[in-house]
């Protein structure tokens, strides 16, 4: 190949992945403005807090709600062996890399769906996680009533469950001071 022909097929190559990286930030953007959240990943100290209200013998399916980067999903995974996760992400570019991260870090426990979380079918869920935001928490809550098993329970990082009691909460020691909210669904 001459210096010419080879210096064009770096350009062209570059070309492309500029393309793929614009791409993908404009999807993650445009998810952003119709979801109402980015795909934004829980902190190291959040993340050991929340593991630690989870016991490590829990069974039955844990539902991650926007599971985004996969950050909580891997964590519950790892630690909940005997139980079934399912990461729900509709935002494609954090989607396609959960996809990709479970082909190289595989676990047999943990699935990853394409697709809206207000269509999940919570009536095995043993365990929801949330980090979202106070108006998806205020919509989420009637399906929760409706669906979840007496027993079973709901962690909301940083955003309340606004209307219904928590069974707990954790405040973690980082500079937001975010706090852990772990809701019981009980019914009489
Ligand atoms: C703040 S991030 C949390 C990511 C991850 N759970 C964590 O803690 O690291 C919220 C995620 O919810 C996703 N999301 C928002 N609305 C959704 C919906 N209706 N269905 C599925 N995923 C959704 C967003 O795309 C985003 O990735």
């Amino acid at each position: 190949m001459t210096d010419l022909s080879q210096g064009t097929a770096v350009f062209v190559a570059e070309l492309i992945a500029l393309a793929f990286v614009c791409l993908a930030l404009s999807s993650i953007f445009w998810s952003t403005l119709t979801l109402g959240i980015s795909p934004m990943p829980t902190s190291t100290k959040v993340k050991r807090e929340l593991l630690a209200l989870i016991p490590a013998e829990l069974e039955g399916e844990v539902h991650e709600l926007g599971a985004g980067w996969g950050t909580l999903a891997w964590a519950i995974a790892t630690k909940c062996p005997r139980a079934r996760v399912i990461g729900w992400e509709r935002s494609l570019v954090p989607f396609l890399f959960c996809r990709l991260r479970l082909g190289v870090q595989r676990r047999d426990n943990l699935s990853i769906r394409f697709g809206d979380f207000h269509r999940a079918d919570l009536k095995g869920a043993q365990l929801v996680i949330a980090y979202l935001w106070t108006g998806a928490m205020t919509r989420l809550g009637p399906k929760f009533e409706a669906e979840l098993p007496n027993g079973s329970t709901v962690i909301s990082h940083t955003f309340a469950w606004r209307g219904k009691q928590p069974e707990s909460t954790v405040i973690t020691a980082d500079l937001y001071r975010t706090p852990l909210y772990r809701y019981r669904i009980v019914r009489s």
